[in-house]
């Protein structure tokens, strides 16, 4: 009962105080009632706008996002990957050092075929096949004939894809990546993968190119092949002289065609 009657009086000194509340209050105040009453309604006006400001200031700084730049040196790459999943278009990280070799971050290893690697390719076969019987007449196409020029050229083959390769993939490594900012992990990815598809395809063409060579000049310049399967030697029966007669296949004279 006693609390009641406390929390009322409480309550009525408090009422009589904000009813009497006047932030405008004039000094001395021997002013008119209605003087008093608009001094009362200005503290209400003054501190709803008061309010107000306070409640849009506080919105504002909760809803606008400010940019601020900070500056880190030398963050660990932890750090920046932390940073960079959480300020992924802000963030941009300069590089100390603006050029690395490739051979610092790609590697690429390639197998040759695997007759390259088999016995065809030795020098035990080489020998093997390369030892006719002269006593025993073989027609040009016999494979005892052929294979004795067939095989070494399998293995020059190889040797030279295997050495086209080689070299270039030192000339590869050698090349420097140039960038003035730590690029993305997804287009370091992307770009990886471009140059290793270009650097193949640039090396099938490169290996390319001494076989065409060959086959150009083979027929250019009459050269006649070790088993006589574009040119053949003939001799006129009045003559010391031997000639050389190019071979046709499919009406296709060795003469025109390389192939
Ligand atoms: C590539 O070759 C290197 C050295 O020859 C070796 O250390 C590495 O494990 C190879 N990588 C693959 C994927 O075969
Ligand atoms: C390719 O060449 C390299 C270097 O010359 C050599 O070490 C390697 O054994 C060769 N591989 C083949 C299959 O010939
Ligand atoms: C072959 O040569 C001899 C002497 O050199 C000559 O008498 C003869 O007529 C020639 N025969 C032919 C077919 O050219
Ligand atoms: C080759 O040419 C001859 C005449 O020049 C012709 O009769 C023959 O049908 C041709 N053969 C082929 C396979 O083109």
């Amino acid at each position: 009962m006693i609390i009641i009657v406390k929390c009322r009086e409480a309550w009525n000194v408090l009422k009589q105080y904000f009813g009497n509340f006047n932030l405008f209050r004039s000094i001395p105040s021997t002013i008119g009632a209605h003087e008093h009453q608009n001094q009362k309604i200005s503290t209400i006006i003054f501190i709803i706008l008061l309010i107000l400001s306070f409640s849009i200031l506080i919105l504002y700084n909760s809803i606008v996002v400010v940019q601020k730049t900070m500056a880190i040196k030398h963050p660990s790459f932890a750090e920046y990957s932390q940073l960079f999943s959480k300020y992924s278009s802000a963030l941009t990280c300069p590089c100390t050092k603006l050029s690395i070799k490739y051979e610092n971050f790609l590697q690429m290893n390639f197998s040759l075929h695997q007759l390259c690697t088999s016995d065809f390719v030795t020098d035990q076969w080489m020998n093997f096949v390369a030892y006719i019987d002269i006593r025993i007449p073989l027609d040009g196409g016999d494979f005892r004939v052929t294979s004795r020029s067939a095989f070494p050229v399998l293995r020059a083959f190889c040797r030279l894809t295997n050495d086209t390769i080689f070299q270039n993939l030192i000339r590869f490594y050698a090349i420097d990546c140039v960038s003035g900012y730590v690029i993305t992990s997804d287009l370091f990815q992307t770009e990886a993968q471009a140059l290793i598809n270009q650097f193949i395809a640039s090396i099938t063409k490169r290996s390319m190119l001494p076989l065409q060579i060959i086959r150009e000049t083979t027929p250019a310049n009459g050269l006649v092949s070790g088993p006589l399967s574009n040119y053949n030697f003939f001799q006129c029966k009045n003559s010391s002289y031997i000639f050389t007669t190019p071979n046709s296949y499919s009406n296709c004279s060795c003469s025109i065609s390389a192939s």
